[in-house]
């Protein structure tokens, strides 16, 4: 049995929708989808009717598109209640999400736990000099700003930090609880700033994640580490763990470069195997 991966399938671009119909079929095997599958239930529900068939078991963890509120959505929900909602959708697919008993199961013959998990970000990944209430201007400076600002709200925490903290906070506790197995942690944002830099655009990592996360690679007896909201798909390692970006991204970022027998990510037991 094997493990891929995907994240940030965008299904709102008609190109995306169009790969994502030709992912190849792995009944034996299970899939992750990291996050950024779209901006509606309605994407969501497109990409598991696809993928849930195909494969043995799909993992969801959400990407910040998936909490956007926007005026597409007649329900209108807003943070944690629109999360909620999400979460009861892929329950009705089968689809384990961050809200589940963290699932254990054999790839390469080795028992691995799965943990998806979802941690948002709190600006702390900005250089030491900027005070973080200058850290959004800094980026502002720079010409960019997330359209998380306007879009992802955090009700009914009163900012996106503490939603953050109060995620990290309650998922230490239940990743330190155990068991004792090798793991692999799934979550739609970099955990560490190293996997965070983007050359086009550097003040963006100010919405890719959290320093309190920055040693989790080092605990837990992590594995791997699978995430995606950089659009910058790459194999690389710190500290010796290895960490997946597995986005697929926009048509103009992936046309030409990922073809669908590509498409999909060996995340175990692995790349050379
Ligand atoms: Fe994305
Ligand atoms: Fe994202």
């Amino acid at each position: 049995m094997r493990l891929y991966a995907l994240s940030d399938l965008h299904l709102g671009c008609s190109e995306n929708r169009e790969i994502l119909a030709q992912v190849p079929a792995r009944p034996d095997d299970w899939l992750i989808v990291a996050g950024d599958v779209g901006e509606t239930a309605h994407h969501l529900r497109l990409a598991f009717d696809l993928l849930v068939p195909r494969f043995r078991q799909v993992l969801w963890v959400p990407g910040n598109h998936e909490l956007w509120t926007t005026a597409r959505d007649p329900a209108a929900l807003r943070g944690v209640a629109r999360y909620q909602a999400l979460v009861d959708l892929c329950r009705s697919y089968g689809v384990l999400t961050p809200e589940d008993d963290y699932p254990v199961a054999a790839f390469g013959g080795r028992s691995m736990r799965l943990a998806p998990l979802f941690l948002l970000y709190d600006y702390s990944f900005r250089p030491p000099e900027i005070p973080f209430d200058q850290a959004l201007d800094w980026a502002r400076a720079s010409g960019i700003e997330c359209a998380d600002e306007i879009l992802l709200h955090p009700d009914p925490y009163p900012d996106r930090v503490q939603w953050c903290h109060a995620r990290v906070e309650a998922t230490l506790a239940r990743l330190a609880a155990g068991p004792a197995l090798p793991t692999v942690l799934i979550n739609h944002f970099p955990l560490h700033p190293a996997a965070a830099r983007l050359p086009l655009v550097p003040r963006f990592s100010l919405w890719c994640g959290t320093l309190r996360t920055a040693d989790w690679h080092l605990r837990f007896g992590t594995e791997v580490v699978v995430y995606g909201h950089l659009h910058i798909r790459r194999t690389h390692h710190i500290d010796g763990i290895r960490f997946e970006e597995v986005s697929l991204g926009y048509p103009r970022q992936w046309t030409g470069r990922i073809t669908p027998d590509r498409l999909l990510r060996e995340i175990l037991p692995g790349p050379a195997s």
